[in-house]
């Protein structure tokens, strides 16, 4: 799906969220950084969908968090409209919020069950003030509820009393109620039976196409991502490692890592998955605690070199028009002048977060969503 290209809505630059890993008894010492989000750089048009794909761990939900600011962000700014929202505070960063609203993977937990399905909509627009007359906001309600196929019966419900498609639609009633321009939606329907995935994917296109709607949408599922978004970004271990629009990607992946995520992904046709190439991983992914030095995916790369991938960190470049990959030898590769060998994992020693010895991190807590 490709749509006309709109002006810059958000723009991330150098983005870093860094979470220390405390300990001690009596006074907490730091003693590392889980790197979670480590140099992002991007910018989403008005209107478009923007895919962000990548391993669990990589950093997905706390670049989306950053964006709205519900995880403070230690370097790097975030521009949206022409604000930056990274360095807003209090009655100015709760009205930039209300432009900026997210849906979550798991309708139930995000749902409080003590709250009717009237009282969880009204609670985002009394906090923003858009429910001053009695009359115009129960018709409000009621528009909200028709705009994503539920019954004005549901207003009275509480979220128990619904099947897990109607509870995500539900949630994004929730986020529509504030009349956001960006939406963050954070697997939005992974936690949903495949076949009502269709559905809610199909819902949240109505929705953009009626209202001129943003979405950053955030999913394991390669086949989602393709089927919603107008451009893919990729990412490992905290930074964005490819970026193009959805075909390009997978018609054409550039960054030896999109390249074994798309290899992974099963062919119908017999013929064509017995002969396409395949790339397997070598090792799990390193900890974000203690990432590896160069090149992050140099200790899985197949196409590693000698010189540069272990010791320099490649920057995202454009390589082709809007096409941005951050591997130093992209062009080498594409062009078949290196070829893929076989990698021996490497023993990654496990630090901080990911080790449950050491317990779990201790980060303090994360802004409110109001
Ligand atoms: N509040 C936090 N405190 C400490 N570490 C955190 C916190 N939130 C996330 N992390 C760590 O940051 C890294 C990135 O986490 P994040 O949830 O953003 O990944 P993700 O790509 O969304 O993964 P998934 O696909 O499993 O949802 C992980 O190592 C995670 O343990
Ligand atoms: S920079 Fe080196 S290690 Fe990194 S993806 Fe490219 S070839 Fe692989
Ligand atoms: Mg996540």
């Amino acid at each position: 799906m490709t749509r006309p290209a709109g002006d810059v809505l958000l723009e991330v630059t150098d983005l870093k969220v860094h979470f220390p890993i405390k300990r001690g008894v009596v006074i907490d010492r730091t003693v590392g950084h889980v790197y979670a989000v480590d140099g992002v750089d991007l910018a989403i048009r008005r209107g478009e969908t923007y895919g962000l794909v990548g391993e669990s761990g990589c950093g997905k939900s706390t670049l989306g968090r950053a964006i709205l600011r519900l995880n403070e962000p230690t370097a790097g700014h975030v521009v949206f409209d022409g604000t930056d929202v990274a360095a807003l505070k209090g009655e100015e960063l709760r009205k930039a919020r209300r432009r900026m609203q997210m849906i979550f993977q798991d309708p139930m937990s995000s749902l409080d069950p003590r709250q009717s399905v009237e009282s969880i909509l009204l609670e985002g627009m009394r906090a923003h003030g858009l429910d001053k007359d009695k009359d115009a906001t129960q018709r409000r309600l009621r528009q909200l509820l028709s705009a994503v196929g539920l019954p004005e019966s549901s207003l009275r419900k509480y979220p128990h009393e619904f099947s897990g498609g109607q509870r995500q639609r539900i949630g994004i009633a929730r986020a529509l109620a504030v009349e956001p321009d960006l939406i963050v939606a954070d697997e939005p329907v992974s936690a949903l039976d495949v076949s009502v995935q269709a559905q809610v994917v199909n819902l949240l296109e109505d929705l953009q196409d009626q209202l001129g709607l943003t979405y950053v949408v955030i999913a394991h599922d390669l086949a989602v991502v393709r089927h919603i978004s107008d451009r893919i970004g990729v990412m490992y271990l905290g930074a964005l490692v490819e970026e193009t629009d959805a075909d390009s990607l997978y018609r054409d992946p550039l960054h030896p890592y999109t390249r074994a995520l798309l290899s992974a992904i099963p062919v119908p046709d017999p013929q064509v998955e017995d002969t396409r190439e395949q790339i397997l991983l070598a090792g799990d992914l390193p900890s974000p605690a203690n990432p590896p030095s160069g090149c992050r995916f140099h200790t899985r790369c197949p196409w590693r070199q000698a010189s540069l991938c272990d010791t320099d960190r490649p920057q995202l470049r454009e390589i082709g028009s809007g096409h941005r990959v951050a591997c130093h030898y992209a062009e080498d590769i594409r062009d078949g002048r290196i070829q893929p060998h076989e990698v021996e994992p490497e023993l990654v020693e496990l630090t901080g977060a990911l080790n449950p010895d050491l317990g779990p991190p201790d980060v303090g807590t994360a802004a409110e969503i109001l």
